[in-house]
């Protein structure tokens, strides 16, 4: 793998990625109301919960703050679990709340058993835990298995002396005899991937920030100890987990050096691939243990993963050989595309739908490290950020495979991108400014409502700035809307869940087209046809072309007129229809 500049915000998380029945005119005649309840998804049985809805990503800081102190947490969760569940979700996957110094807004954990005061206590994740299964929304959270805070006790102890008995919880390696660094391996977060201890004169490892030291999984006191962890919260009514940045779990023992490349990274870095500390064969082995040893043994429980893959092929290989390794290993390849083509999407699709065979796969477009995809590509002319928030919403709520959904995607929430170097929160925006600007854009405080701060909270500063669309993108005002980003992305989550066609089969038709992406879906007798135009000009088809039969129930349509026979798409136009 390799990181150009352009491509480190999409990729530098994982370490590894590389590298119509005769139709009504108009599209309101023809919109569904949304819905009112969640209807269960026939075809799914209760173990397979995951299959049926939707995974919503709350990232806890920029949530809701219920005690009006700047910073979201975690009764401001539980205070709109109303609203999650009348999305359609079935599990929330908070992202981490554990306490940490927030070197790395929490992705630097300094006690896995327990939650920061900023984000309230584990009686709040009780509450929260019990309230959601009233509601049939199962709590997932996030294990950082790669590293651990330099705070945390462990290394704390481990830098404290050489005998240590937790000296070998972290890598630590003696200086080259010149006092340099022991190899060339560069941190993802800027600088070399060894710091030096000047206590016990060795250098430790971090993939990430020298204030995240990565865990010596090849202890196996550091297995214990972390597998532990995990079943502390799975006793208390924990779902599972999304696994951070699996791919970086091991590295090669002989500490070879790392393939450079010309040209460098957004901290000044020369460029290198990471295939000597990433995605090293262990881990496979590793997750298939966490799976059976910790996971299997309470029923129902799942495991989600920032699996960062180039392609399919090797997506598949975190299912592990007998589905034994994650349940959903996110697809995540789509997100790091510079551009969202018919001829592109419908290849890594197809790729996904071939080489998953026996598992389920799982979709994401927006998450905390990547710009939101509303905001992520040009506009083309006449249209806006809602038209790519509903051609991206149709395409992810339509596949087969679970999707993981960011909070605020269902807004068509759009980036908000810090303008001055002043006011970056992300130590990496600080440190690759203005290459890299960071993170604080996708983070902003979720739009509730047109109040105060959104609604995020009573009027204290927030910890990043509501975006300044709020008075008219915020939850209160799209439900009131029947043309909105969120209804319309409610009335396409609902029909995922009561439209057994939306669990079946996926079969892509008009295979050739070069600017509009069709499928049809079918299951329990029924078939839906999405039909998503991402070329830049109008397209014009014919039923007969997107496979046959006739135009039923119109499910979305945004930018799309019907004809009996066919379709006229602006760019950007999306339908969404039964097939009869
Ligand atoms: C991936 C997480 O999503 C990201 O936010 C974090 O910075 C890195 N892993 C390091 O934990
Ligand atoms: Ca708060």
């Amino acid at each position: 793998m390799r990181l150009g500049p352009s491509l480190f915000r999409m990729t530098l998380l994982s370490a590894a990625a590389m590298v119509l029945a005769p139709a009504p005119a108009t599209a309101q005649a023809m919109l569904q109301p949304p819905p009112k309840a969640m209807p269960a998804n026939p075809t799914v049985d209760q173990t397979d919960w995951w299959k049926r809805g939707i995974i919503y990503e709350v990232y806890p800081r920029s949530f809701a703050d219920s005690n009006n102190d700047g910073i979201g947490d975690i009764q401001g969760i539980t205070r709109h679990l109303d609203y999650i569940q009348s999305l359609g979700a079935d599990a929330i996957w908070m992202t981490p709340m554990f306490p940490s110094p927030q070197a790395d807004f929490g992705y630097d954990v300094a006690d896995y058993d327990n939650v920061d005061p900023q984000f309230g206590t584990v009686a709040d994740v009780d509450q929260l835990v019990a309230q959601g299964k009233a509601r049939g929304v199962k709590l997932l959270l996030d294990f950082v298995v790669n590293h651990t805070s330099d705070q945390h006790p462990w290394f704390q102890q481990s830098k404290s002396s050489r005998t240590n008995p937790y000296r070998d919880y972290y890598v630590w390696r003696d200086p080259k005899p010149d006092g340099s660094p022991p190899n060339n391996w560069a941190s993802i977060f800027g600088g070399s991937a060894w710091t030096l201890d000047p206590t016990t004169r060795q250098y430790y490892y971090h993939f990430f920030y020298p204030q995240q030291p990565d865990l010596n999984w090849r202890n196996p006191k550091v297995e214990k100890a972390m597998f532990d962890a995990a079943e502390w919260w799975l006793k208390r009514g924990v779902y599972g987990y999304r696994l951070d940045a699996v791919d970086t779990m091991f590295e090669r023992p002989d500490l070879k050096d790392n393939k450079v490349y010309p040209g460098v990274d957004a901290f000044g870095v020369p460029n290198q691939d990471h295939v000597n500390n990433s995605k090293q064969p262990e881990v496979h082995t590793e997750l298939q243990r966490l799976r059976q040893m910790v996971i299997d043994k309470y029923p129902g429980r799942i495991l989600v993963g920032e699996t960062w893959t180039s392609d399919a092929q090797e997506l598949v290989q975190y299912y592990g050989p007998r589905n034994n390794e994650l349940q959903l290993p996110m697809f995540l390849n789509l997100i790091s595309l510079p551009a969202l083509t018919a001829p592109d999407l419908r290849q890594r699709i197809t790729g996904v739908e071939t080489n998953s065979v026996g598992g389920w796969p799982s979709f994401a477009l927006s998450n905390h490290d990547s710009r939101r995809v509303a905001s992520r590509y040009p506009v083309p002319a006449g249209a806006s950020t809602d038209d790519w928030a509903k051609i991206t919403g149709a395409l992810l709520l339509t596949l087969r495979g679970t999707p993981v959904l960011y909070y605020g995607e269902e807004l068509g929430m759009v980036n908000n991108d810090p303008q001055r170097i002043e006011d970056v929160q992300d130590v990496i925006g600080k440190k690759g400014w203005p290459k890299e600007k960071g993170r604080d854009g996708e983070r902003t405080p979720m739009q509730w409502d047109a109040s105060v701060n959104a609604g995020f909270n009573a009027g204290a500063k927030p910890w990043l700035p509501v975006s300044a669309d709020y008075a008219t993108r915020n939850v209160a005002a799209e439900r009131a809307d029947p043309k909105s980003v969120l209804n319309f992305y409610r009335t396409l989550i609902a029909e995922r869940r009561g439209n057994p066609a939306l669990a079946g089969e996926m079969t892509m038709v008009d295979r050739a087209n070069p600017n509009v992406l069709s499928y049809v879906r079918s299951g329990g007798g029924r078939k839906v046809l999405t039909v998503l135009n991402f070329g830049g000009a109008a397209s014009d088809l014919t039923l007969a072309q997107l496979g046959g039969g006739k135009f039923g129930r119109v499910i979305v349509q945004n930018r799309a007129t019907m004809s009996s026979t066919g379709i006229h798409l602006a760019p950007l136009g999306v339908l969404v229809v039964e097939i009869g």
